[in-house]
């Protein structure tokens, strides 16, 4: 989704090259368009935008030489408005007086057009955006300050929004508000920074003020000034210091985020345990109370919920996991203060998953959230919030926090089953050092992925097939193949494949099967064998001394022994992540910024 870069400098340097370098930076949230404005040394707003990358725009736009010491920037992901050059942010008011930068959507900006229009303001875009400096605009004709005239101006929009804002009328301060829409700054001695995600500036300072819903004011050289709309009591908002490093956020030598980021699972997971653990205190007690148990994500997190539910109930713990936009309509009657629900987030801001979640919370259900990112959304609305430990993720495409998902879902229930008498010590214990063995999938793989994609990378379709534990891991094979090789790649429950699925087969259609040593064995090897006469191209993803499928297989990728159980996932997924990273690459295309998707989706 859009992303904001805003920097001003506390010592007069020019901004503009590290707001170019914040929107590089913030490139894995998906973007078409961007724009940076700068408040010029005439105190002139001067603002250069188009359609395109930024290295390109960069080059052609000259962004680097624009002067002045504050300045927005923004990459647009559209959603109001074609990708067009005027489309792009940031937006202006009739007087070029006032630029802002927004992320989200303003539901009601055709009514405040339209009495804006009646009023004699020139609209130049399609956007929802634009309403907010003519807004500003309009409210400075009585007089007042910015701050007064911006407040008053976010108590009429409705909707989500994070935005910053620079004018002539105040030119030594950078205005922002945040309204469900995520927005950080970041203080060191030279530079104050905001953005929309961390990493966006994390080169530069790890000191983090991370904004909440409502919270709006200004940076000035030496003063954060924060209010909160809800909440007359905010005077300021404390800084963190983040955990993350530069490196963490760099691509180490990679060629991708994305390969780095498969590559950086034995390292995630393990660190995820160790953190799952020291947070665990009050959640069983959670999961005991609960009457209906709800795990509730979207995406790759929908499939490690998905997991959570096969593996709970594994241990005869009941629970349902729900794609976070049909919850409303799925079970929203039922849900009521006997409830639980399991919010799943890598970022913590998907705007799906905090309505439904802002939902239940209305209707007095209890929350436990898993995030990566401290102090996110989600963070707000849960009872209980775990932190996982991946690390920053850029690549679009999730990866390593799947399977930290996996890995902290797996911990939660493995310690439930423990406090009720099961025996699970060996799983627990192989949770610990689960990672040494993600490390050998992926030296004995990576190769054999290239290969395959010399195969993969021609065609069109594919299939991929899982029963049980296994199901889950082939719904997010799928996913990768579709988000980054542009493969149609349709996953199934291996038993329904026969009913429909199986018309598509014929000579050479791939079909992947996930096959664990389990009570599904003898099922899965019916259904793939059943693809297999019809001339299907079996790629199998099997225990190392599993003869009998790589017998029936055309391809197959090995998993050390013994992982037939609920943390197959965290190994059985890496061939299946590799295979989609190197098909991309054989199809020319670039995994990490997928065509129209973005990291953080914070619109409905
Ligand atoms: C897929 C992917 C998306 C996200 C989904 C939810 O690779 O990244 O499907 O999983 O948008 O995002 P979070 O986990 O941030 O709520």
């Amino acid at each position: 989704m859009c992303g904001i870069g805003a920097c001003l400098s506390r010592i007069g340097e020019n901004v503009a090259p590290k707001i170019v370098k914040m929107l590089k930076n913030l490139e894995y949230r998906g973007y078409d368009s961007a724009g940076v404005a700068v408040l010029d040394l005439d105190n002139k707003i001067s603002l250069r935008k188009g359609v395109g990358k930024i290295d390109k725009l960069a080059k052609e736009l000259k962004f680097d030489e624009m002067k002045g010491f504050i300045g927005i920037g923004h990459t647009r992901w559209a959603t109001h408005g074609a990708v067009t050059k005027f489309n792009a942010h940031p937006h202006v008011d009739c007087l070029n007086e006032i630029a802002v930068a927004h992320n989200g959507i303003i539901e009601n900006y055709i009514e405040i057009r339209e009495r804006l229009e009646r009023l004699g303001h020139k609209f130049l875009t399609q956007t929802d955006t634009e309403v907010i400096p003519h807004l500003i605009e309009e409210n400075l004709k009585n007089n007042s300050s910015v701050l007064e005239s911006l407040k008053k101006a976010l108590i009429e929009l409705k909707g989500a929004y994070a935005l910053v804002l620079i004018t002539r009328r105040e030119p030594d301060k950078i205005f922002f508000a945040r309204f469900f829409s995520p927005l950080v700054i970041g203080i060191n001695d030279r530079d104050i920074y905001l953005a929309s995600d961390i990493p966006a500036f994390l080169e530069w300072t790890r000191k983090v003020i991370i904004l909440q819903d409502g919270d709006y004011g200004f940076v000035s050289r030496d003063n954060i000034y924060v209010r909160n709309l809800f909440d007359p009591s905010v005077k300021s908002r404390n800084w963190v210091l983040v955990e993350w490093t530069k490196e963490m956020a760099e691509k180490g030598g990679y060629q991708h985020y994305m390969l780095k980021e498969i590559h950086e699972q034995p390292e995630s997971i393990r660190r995820t345990v160790i953190m799952v653990s020291k947070q665990i205190n009050g959640v069983i007690e959670l999961l005991e109370n609960a009457k209906d148990v709800y795990l509730l994500a979207a995406g790759t997190s929908y499939y490690a919920s998905l997991h959570g539910q096969y593996a709970f109930a594994k241990y005869g713990f009941k629970s349902r996991a729900i794609v976070s936009s049909e919850f409303l309509e799925e079970v929203g009657s039922f849900i009521d203060k006997d409830d639980l629900i399991i919010g799943v987030s890598q970022s913590g801001e998907t705007a799906d998953t905090l309505k439904a979640l802002r939902y239940a919370r209305e209707k007095g259900a209890r929350i436990i959230a898993i995030t990566n990112v401290v102090g996110s959304a989600i963070t707000r609305i849960a009872d209980k919030s775990i932190i996982m430990g991946a690390g920053p993720e850029i690549g679009v495409a999730a990866t390593k926090t799947f399977t930290s998902q996996v890995a902290t879902l797996n911990y939660l229930i493995l310690t439930w089953a423990k406090e009720h008498g099961a025996d699970v010590d060996y799983l627990m214990n192989k949770l610990l050092v689960v990672h040494k063995d993600v490390e050998r999938v992926l030296e004995k793989n990576e190769k054999k992925a290239k290969n395959l994609s010399e195969i993969m990378y021609k065609r069109n379709n594919a299939y991929y097939l899982g029963r049980g534990i296994g199901l889950p891991i082939a719904m997010e094979g799928a996913l990768k193949m579709k988000e980054i090789a542009y493969i149609h790649a349709e996953a199934y429950p291996a038993g329904e494949s026969k009913h429909g699925p199986i018309a598509l087969v014929t000579h050479d259609f791939p079909v992947f099967g996930v096959v664990l040593k389990d009570e599904t064995y003898h099922r899965m090897h019916i259904a793939l064998e059943e693809m297999k006469s019809r001339g299907g191209f079996i790629v199998s993803v099997n225990e190392v001394n599993d003869q009998d499928t790589m017998r029936l297989s055309d391809y197959h990728f090995v998993i050390p022994e013994n992982y037939s159980n609920i943390l197959a996932p965290l190994l059985y997924v890496v061939p299946l992540q590799l295979i989609a990273y190197y098909t991309a690459i054989k199809r020319r295309l670039d995994p990490d910024r997928p065509r129209n998707l973005a990291k953080s989706v914070t619109v409905e």
